[in-house]
């Protein structure tokens, strides 16, 4: 089964009343690749404002979920509050959750487990440090990632996985299309030795990390590369030439 093409825009905490309608506006002008799948991310407090004007297919990712059920979590929004606003994806395990949220392996599985089973699609997040990688352990630490989350999901369908090395992220150095191609590929026979082949054909891996209207066709086109996680160039109008990158 050929694999969509996905692209996903995360706002991060940027953007005002303004300027995120702004971004909106250009994307249901923009002539899009229709086979494209595009979810974009803003802050939750403009969540609704985007669903209520995007068009264009374009659908709406919170950037975080919580694994409880709702209650006395102040701060937090659950899976059915995502529901009922008509938000059906996430973000989940994002390295700035990681690092300064200091969300562990475990919660980030949890907070999966939780998204996917309660019909929330999930956009989740790996990748190695600087540090990692230079130690020559970026396999190993992708590997642990993988591991939390798929000890407690059954249900990949509604997965998607993006590989975001925290060194290339926001820092306009790109991984190079070897060294991106290199761990999707680890990836992808990750989850065919301890998930299943089937989903190792079908799930989508993303590559995020300082993505640009410039650098994505050539990291498109690479056989296990399904697309981008954009950050900073999703707040600006390069974003329509990513998402059609594929073109
Ligand atoms: O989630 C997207 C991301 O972390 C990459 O950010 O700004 O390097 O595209 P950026």
């Amino acid at each position: 089964m050929a694999r969509k093409f996905f692209v996903g825009g995360n706002f991060k905490m940027n953007g005002t009343i303004e300027s995120v309608k702004a971004i909106v506006n250009n994307l249901n002008e923009a002539k899009l690749d229709p086979n494209t799948e595009v979810v974009i991310a803003p802050p939750a407090l403009y969540l609704l404002l985007v669903r209520e004007h995007l068009k264009n297919g374009i659908q709406v990712a919170a950037q975080n979920v919580f694994d409880k059920p709702n209650g006395a979590y102040t701060g937090e929004i659950s899976v059915s509050q995502l529901k009922d606003s008509g938000i059906n994806w996430s973000i989940l395990g994002h390295s700035e959750r990681r690092t300064i949220l200091k969300e562990s392996d475990e919660v980030v599985a949890s907070k999966t487990k939780v998204a996917t089973e309660g019909g929330i699609s999930v956009i989740w997040c790996c990748g190695e440090s600087l540090e990692e990688r230079e130690s020559g352990n970026t396999i190993s630490v992708i590997e642990g990632q993988l591991a939390a989350v798929a000890a407690k999901i059954d249900n990949w369908k509604n997965v998607v996985i993006a590989y975001e090395p925290i060194w290339a992220i926001g820092t306009g150095k790109v991984a190079t299309v070897q060294q991106a191609q290199e761990v999707h590929a680890a990836i992808r026979k990750w989850l065919k030795a301890n998930v299943s082949e089937t989903v190792a054909a079908e799930t989508r891996i993303l590559y995020g990390g300082s993505v640009n209207g410039k650098n994505c066709k050539e990291l498109a086109h690479e056989e296990d590369i399904d697309g981008f996680l954009v950050g900073g160039a999703s707040l600006k109008p390069e974003f329509v030439d990513i998402i059609n990158a594929n073109q």
